[in-house]
This record gives structure tokens, sequence and C-alpha cells, in this order.
């Protein structure tokens, strides 16, 4: 790569401007050094004026292929639809863009696969699919210190995704569409305990799960707490617990035990440094949503991904998932969904 291509800031479209995609286009567009936000796609009209009024003007689009066919957006950054993804991102490829993608690859695993053909006829280009815990400062410190062989031989990780409750219950309006709660939310804990223990591949799962709360998700045979055990071939451990439905805040944790010692990310979701202390005893409050407690890792995850592309061909900036890994993660997933709803341990 020349010198100048190398210095040249990336052109990047953002596609899908919901919850999600809202946040990841204002980092983009204002705090990721050798970014710019050139266009941007929603069908709809309230979000295209959102971004008219938010964004340093970006070229806006009603429907991706037009996106794709704009010859001055280098890569795309994917915030739609789960069940869009696995086709967005071929159709990114096929037209010559590198793809940053949320997180899961796919609900479908022939999907996944299919994903990953495509991917490997065009090694040129960068995909990537967001596990953004994999750059929050304190999960890659424990990341690092693993690395550097501080506790030992890592064998076992716990790990959570646990919301506060929304009494408005969004997520029963898409379980019909989400995967379930295994493949929305532990699908971030899988891609954790894989990262942390040497990216194992599973050999068995069991899931369990209760409706506390949302009696709407009975219908879609989903819950809104669920636990479950995997375990890998190479004989490691990953036990998780995820729920919908916490009185105190999103309570986002993870810990990694191995031969010389343990590592605990997160235990005390604070919401700052600040402690209360009153007649009920002395507390903290807690980070409310996901988004507060990992807004540090979506920025990370933005520039270690507009490093990786500047990088060029062989890069090793990029330290994000690869579609294998996500095609793993969506493997056990469904497989934990298999098993809650037929009460059976499931044998990949
Ligand atoms: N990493 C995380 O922790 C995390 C958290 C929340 C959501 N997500 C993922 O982000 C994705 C989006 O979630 P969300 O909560 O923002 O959903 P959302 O429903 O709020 O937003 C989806 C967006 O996609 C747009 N869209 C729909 N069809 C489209 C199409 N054909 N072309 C272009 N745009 C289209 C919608 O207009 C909307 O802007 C999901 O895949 C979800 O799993 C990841």
């Amino acid at each position: 790569m020349s010198a100048a291509a190398a210095t040249r800031r990336l052109r990047l479209g953002v596609v899908g401007l919901g919850r999600l995609g809202k946040r990841h286009a204002e980092n983009l567009a204002y705090r990721v050094p050798g970014a710019e936000l050139v266009a941007a796609c929603s069908p709809l009209e309230e979000e295209r004026a959102w971004a008219r009024d938010t964004l340093p003007s970006p070229r806006l689009y009603d429907d991706y292929a037009q996106l794709l066919d704009d010859k001055d957006v280098d890569a795309v950054w994917l915030v739609t639809p789960s069940s869009l993804h696995a086709q967005q991102i071929v159709d990114a490829l096929r037209a010559g863009k590198h793809v940053f993608c949320e997180k899961p690859l796919s609900l479908d695993l022939a999907e996944c696969e299919r994903v990953l053909q495509e991917a490997a006829r065009y090694p040129h280009l960068q995909a990537t699919i967001g596990f953004m815990r994999r750059f929050d400062p304190s999960y890659k410190d424990a990341f690092d210190k693993i690395e550097a062989g501080k506790i030992g031989r890592p064998f076992l990780v716990r790990s959570q995704t646990a919301d506060k409750n929304d009494t408005d219950g969004f997520f029963v309006r898409f379980a019909a569409t989400s995967g379930g709660i295994f493949l929305d939310c532990t699908v971030h804990d899988i891609d954790v305990a894989r990262w942390l223990l040497g990216k194992p591949r599973a050999k068995r799962v069991f899931a369990a799960g209760a409706v506390a709360l949302h009696e709407g998700l009975r219908e879609f045979g989903d819950v809104d707490n669920g636990v479950a055990i995997c375990e890998f071939e190479d004989g490691k451990l990953a036990m998780f617990y995820a729920s919908r439905t916490q009185a105190h805040g999103n309570d986002t944790h993870s810990e990694v035990i191995g031969t010389a010692g343990a590592l605990a990310i997160g235990h005390n979701p604070r919401a700052n440094r600040v402690e209360i202390y009153d007649a009920a005893g002395i507390r903290n409050e807690c980070t409310p949503s996901f988004f507060d407690r990992f807004e540090e890792a979506f920025l990370q995850e933005a520039r270690a991904f507009v490093a990786s592309v500047q990088g060029g061909a062989g890069s090793t900036v990029q330290a994000g998932a690869t579609l294998a890994d996500a095609l793993e993660a969506t493997r056990i997933g469904n497989a934990l969904r298999q098993s809650l709803q037929s009460g059976q341990a499931v044998t990949l």
C-alpha cells in the first residue's frame, strides 16, 4: 500500500440508525481518528432526518443497494436487524467493501457457513463481527493478564449478561426474530468465554430457563432468565447466566478461573466512583443499560476496525471477533436454545 493510501481517511457508510446504530454513527462521525462517515442508510425517513440533523452531512440512502453502489464508500457498518446480517455482509463484500457487522452473524448456522465461504473469496477485504466486550478496557486487561500467564492455565469461565428490567418489554416484541435470550444476550458471554479460554470448540451444552416477569415470551419458547453449562472439546468449561429482569441495572460481569489464580471482571457494575452512606447502609449506583456499561468498548471497537483496515492486508491491529468466531458463537447459542426447549443436554 502506498503512503498516500495508508494515510487517507477510511470512508464509511453506516446502515441502520435504530437504538444502537445512532450510537455507532456518532462515534464514527466524531470520535474515530482516520474515519470519515460519508454515508448513512435507513428505510425510515425519521431516522434519515436524525442523520441530517446530527451527522456531518453524509449522503443519505433509503436503500442499502444504493449505498453499495456509492464508489466513495470504502467500508460499511451494519447495525441492522440480525435476520439481515448474513446477506448484507455478502452483498458488501461483492461490492468491494470492508464490513463491520453487529452481532450475531446470523441466527442460522447454514447462513453463517455461507458467509464464511463467500468471505474466503475476498481475502483483501476485512469482515468482523461486533463482539465489543473484547474492547472493554477491563476485559482487555484480563485477556492480557491471562496471555502473560498470571493465572496459570485458565480452565473455567463464569459469565453473565443481565439487563435491567424493561417494563415495556421491547424484547417480547422482538422475540419472534431475536433468536431468544441465549442468541441475543448469552452470545456475548459465549464469545468472551472462548476468547479468554483460547478459542476452544464446544462439545456439549445444557440449558434451562424461567419466565420470571414477561409471560409474553412463552409463546415464542423463550424465557427472561436462563442458565447454561458448556463443555469444550479440550476439557475447559463455561457457565452462563442471562437475565432481562434485574432490579438494579445492567449487571454484566465475568470471572475466569485458572490453575494459579482467578480474575473477576466488572463484578460491581458501578455507575461511577461515588458511594452513598445513609440509613440504608453504604452503596453505589449501577450502570443502567448495556450502552452505559460498554460505551468505551463500542468506541475502541470502532477505532480498532479503522486502524486495522488502514493497516492493510495482514494487519495485526484487529483484535475483534472473526467470522469463524461468530459462527462458533451461533453454533453454541443455537444448541443452548435447543437444550432449553428439549430439556436435554445437546452434543454438538
Ligand atoms: N453489541 C451489542 O451489545 C448490541 C446491543 C444491541 C443491539 N445489537 C445488535 O445491533 C443490531 C441492531 O439492533 P438495534 O437494537 O439497534 O435494532 P433497531 O430495530 O433499533 O434498529 C435497526 C435499524 O435497521 C434499520 N433497517 C431495517 N431494515 C433495513 C434494511 N433493509 N436496510 C437498512 N436498514 C434497515 C431500521 O430502520 C433501524 O434503523 C441487532 O443485530 C442487534 O443484535 C448489539
